[in-house]
């Protein structure tokens, strides 16, 4: 039976009518169902397909496919919608589908399909929005006969797949009504395409991140005259901004971030509607112009890891929609405090790491009361933090680093006022002051990451820690810190890196160090920083403090007697090191029990005895140093321990293996001499102080780094 189809309607006095009929006979009449023909080429879709996670059972070739699952029909009982999103299919897609000659929609997203994306498809002539976005789709995109007539795909996206290849030119010629074409990640090659700017009147998407385009930024951007959104971070684009772009007027997000851009962003004023500027991490230099004050509708501005230099202009002040400035790694100077914030109440994200910007912190950012992220590290500030930052109440990152202050004591008390604090980085600062003791200081019981380190601070492990019961992240290294490593430690129910190298501590290593609660299990912590915290080495980007390694860092101090049996108990660690201290007796059996260890150091100690053979338990181990003890014995020649360098187990002169002057059995002594005098020790803990250990909220990307400023 043929389905009812419009044409049966036309006789009839009204269209409301009609539509009610239509309604009724479809509804009464079991006869009408979809064709053969379109059951036909949905079963093929189905043939296809290598798992279709229980598709079969609703797709049953004896009943009406409108009523299949994931298929919707006109009235005139046509397949329009094919909606087969995250439904953890595999296989490919037939090219049958294309036989659906009433097809509008067709969502494939979120499956695993894999093959390519058929022509047919793409050339339908009826096809309105194609999603076969988060499949592992491969290939290329296929030029389409440009006999083809005028195509009414508005909506494309085949993002999230591994298509490769340069992107076809004709083939946007012929798409008219092309509206938004999504290709973000995948490994399209070649120059970014401009094409459906020209032919389609109203294209207004085009998402290319993450892919391998390459060369300029192509001219026949000034025909792009509805375009709305140009994103195409993430490449391989070089060359300068060109003019053309400025006369995008449309645009309200540009994003280009992470390519090889230059020039300037004199023309930037043009694109008055702009929304979202993300031009982070190219070659950008010269200054911000003051007509930046003219985009009044800007929320995100984030010029980050450019050559930018100059001042602020004070017209940013007028850019009142303004929600994130990201500035990080470039060189602007002059006085912050000529910018007046306080007319930027929707502010929230300000991160000017890395830049010269002089003179003090200005006070009409502390009106700023939607803040919730502040860093400004790295600066030449000077001047004290003012008690007007308390009034920050949604304040939860807030990283100063390096900014000359002066008095912590003062410095915590009125940040212990700031409720919603969960990440305070405040390291190399307080040059030589006293840690404050436990009476002063109060609040802070959101703290989840604390980092007072490279400030010289003399005094104890402060008490007031202990309150802090949120902790999970603790710095403090590279102080002057003396006594010892207090028991309520353990108290401390979420803390999983603690690092306190190079300072003064004394005494055993506690067994209460061994009972601290996150050390011993996998658990993890599933909060998320307000601004990625960088560390230089190892290299890495932590979005959330879980993303942490687990850490117990204790070298370079003074700690005496044995390593704790209890050892065994940090399941959890990953890091492990107490090198350049004084422990003596043996290694711990427990200790081969860390199977999560891939930095173990126990260098520059006075253990004695003989490697235990279990440490070959350790199959993560990547960085293994035991040299300058006293051990014997013969160095393991087989499993993890034999694929170490020599330079793990020098200085051990009573140590003996086929590689060392001292060969098991015989008697001649390993000459390697010790390198372990504490002047020594610090100096080397001095360039590790800037390098590997500078952790303080701070983009200190190595990568990014060497390619922009090394
Ligand atoms: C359906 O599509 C396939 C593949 O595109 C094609 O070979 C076939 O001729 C079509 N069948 C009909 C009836 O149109
Ligand atoms: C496809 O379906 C997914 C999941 O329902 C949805 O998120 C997506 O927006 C749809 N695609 C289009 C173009 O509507
Ligand atoms: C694919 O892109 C379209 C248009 O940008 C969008 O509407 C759709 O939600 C996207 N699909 C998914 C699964 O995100
Ligand atoms: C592009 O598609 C991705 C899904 O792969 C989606 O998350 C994103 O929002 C889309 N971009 C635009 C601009 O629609
Ligand atoms: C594209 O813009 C150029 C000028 O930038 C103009 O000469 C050309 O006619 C435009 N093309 C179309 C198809 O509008
Ligand atoms: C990036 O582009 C440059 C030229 O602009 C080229 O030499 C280089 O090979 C490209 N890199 C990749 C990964 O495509
Ligand atoms: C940054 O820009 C300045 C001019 O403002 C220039 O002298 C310097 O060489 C540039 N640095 C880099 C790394 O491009
Ligand atoms: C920063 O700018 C100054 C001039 O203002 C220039 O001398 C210096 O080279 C620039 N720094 C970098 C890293 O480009
Ligand atoms: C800040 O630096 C500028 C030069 O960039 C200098 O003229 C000015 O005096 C400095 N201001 C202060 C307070 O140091
Ligand atoms: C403080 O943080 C809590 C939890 O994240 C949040 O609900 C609250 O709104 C914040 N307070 C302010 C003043 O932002
Ligand atoms: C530091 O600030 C406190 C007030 O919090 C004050 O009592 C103390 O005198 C200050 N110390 C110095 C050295 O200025
Ligand atoms: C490792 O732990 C198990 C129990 O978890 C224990 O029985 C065993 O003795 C430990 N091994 C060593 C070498 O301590």
């Amino acid at each position: 039976m043929q389905p009812l189809s419009h044409t049966h309607m036309n006789g009839f006095p009204t269209h409301f009518f009609g539509l009610a009929l239509v309604l009724l006979v479809s509804l009464a009449s079991p006869t009408s169902s979809c064709t053969e023909q379109e059951k036909s080429s949905l079963l093929q879709l189905l043939a296809g397909l290598s798992c279709d996670h229980g598709l079969t059972a609703s797709w049953r070739s004896d009943t009406d496919c409108c009523t299949w699952e994931g298929i919707t029909c006109s009235p005139s009982r046509m397949v329009t919608d094919v909606s087969l999103a995250s439904r953890g299919l595999e296989g490919s897609i037939s090219p049958f589908l294309g036989n659906l000659t009433g097809l509008l929609r067709l969502n494939l997203s979120c499956n695993s399909l894999s093959g390519g994306l058929p022509l047919e498809l793409v050339s339908s002539s009826s096809i309105i929005v194609l999603d076969v976005s988060f499949n592992r789709l491969t290939g290329g995109l296929h030029e389409i006969p440009s006999s083809t007539p005028a195509q009414p795909l508005q909506v494309l996206n085949i993002s999230s797949n591994l298509f490769t290849g340069r992107f076809p030119s004709t083939t946007w010629e012929l798409m008219k009504n092309l509206v938004v074409l999504n290709a973000s990640t995948n490994s399209f090659t070649g120059n970014i395409p401009i094409t459906p700017c020209v032919s389609a009147p109203y294209f207004s998407v085009l998402e290319l991140s993450f892919n391998q385009f390459s060369g300029n930024i192509p001219h026949g951007l000034s025909n792009c005259s509805m375009l709305k959104l140009l994103s195409a971070g993430y490449n391989n684009l070089s060359g300068t901004l060109p003019d053309e772009l400025f006369s995008v007027t449309s645009l309200e997000h540009l994003s280009l971030p992470r390519n090889w851009l230059e020039g300037d962003l004199n023309g930037i004023s043009k694109l008055i509607n702009l929304i979202t500027l993300d031009l982070g991490a190219n070659k950008l230099s010269s200054n911000i112009p003051d007509s930046i004050g003219d985009l009044k509708r800007l929320e995100e501005l984030h010029l980050d890891h450019n050559n930018i230099s100059g001042e602020l202009p004070s017209t940013l002040s007028r850019c009142t929609n303004l929600i994130t400035i990201d500035l990080k790694n470039n060189n602007f100077s002059g006085e912050l405090t000529k910018v007046n914030f306080s007319s930027l109440s929707n502010l929230r994200k300000l991160d000017l790491l890395y830049n010269r910007f002089n003179g003090t912190i200005p006070e009409s950012l502390y009106s700023c009361n939607r803040l919730t992220a502040l860093r400004l590290s790295c600066n030449n500030f000077h001047g004290q933090l003012s008690e007007r930052i308390g009034s920050l109440k949604s304040l939860s990152f807030l990283s100063l680093v390096n900014s000359s202050l002066t008095n912590i004591t003062r410095t915590l008390q009125i940040l212990g006022s700031s409720r919603n604090l969960t990440t305070l980085l405040i390291g190399y600062n307080f040059k030589h002051e006293a840690m404050p003791e436990n009476d002063q200081i109060d609040g802070f019981e959101n703290l989840q990451l604390l980092a007072i380190d490279g400030c010289s601070l003399s005094g104890k492990i402060p008490q007031w820690l202990s309150k802090l019961t949120n902790l999970g992240v603790l710095f403090l290294n590279n102080n002057r810190l003396s006594g010892s490593i207090p028991d309520w430690i353990s108290s401390l129910n979420f803390l999983f890196y603690l690092d306190i190298t190079n300072n003064s501590l004394t005494g055993e290593i506690p067994s209460a160090l061994m009972d601290i609660a996150m050390l011993k299990s996998e658990k993890t912590t599933p909060n998320i920083f307000e601004l990625p915290v960088y560390s230089k080495s190892p290299s890495f980007q932590y979005l959330m403090p879980s993303a942490f390694p687990k850490v117990l860092n204790l070298g370079f101090n003074n700690f005496a007697g044995m390593i704790p049996e209890k050892i065994g108990q940090l399941k959890a660690v990953t890091s492990l090191n107490l090198s350049s201290n004084r422990l003596s007796g043996e290694i711990p059996g427990p200790i081969c029990n860390l199977t999560n260890l891939q930095v173990l150091d126990l260098s520059c100690n006075r253990l004695t005895g003989k490697i235990p053979a279990a440490l070959n338990n350790l199959h993560f181990l990547s960085r293994f140093n035991i040299s300058n003890n006293d051990l014997e014995g013969p160095i393991p020649t087989v499993g993890q321990l034999s694929t170490f360098p020599n330079s793990s187990y020098d200085g051990n002169p009573k140590l003996c293996g086929p590689m060392r002057a001292n060969h098991c059995g015989s008697t001649e002594a390993d000459k390697v001499s010790t390198v372990c005098t504490k002047g020594i020790a610090t100096e080397v803990i001095f360039a590790i102080a800037f390098g590997a250990f500078f952790i303080v909220g701070v983009l200190y990307d190595q990568i990014v780094l060497s390619r922009y400023f090394g």
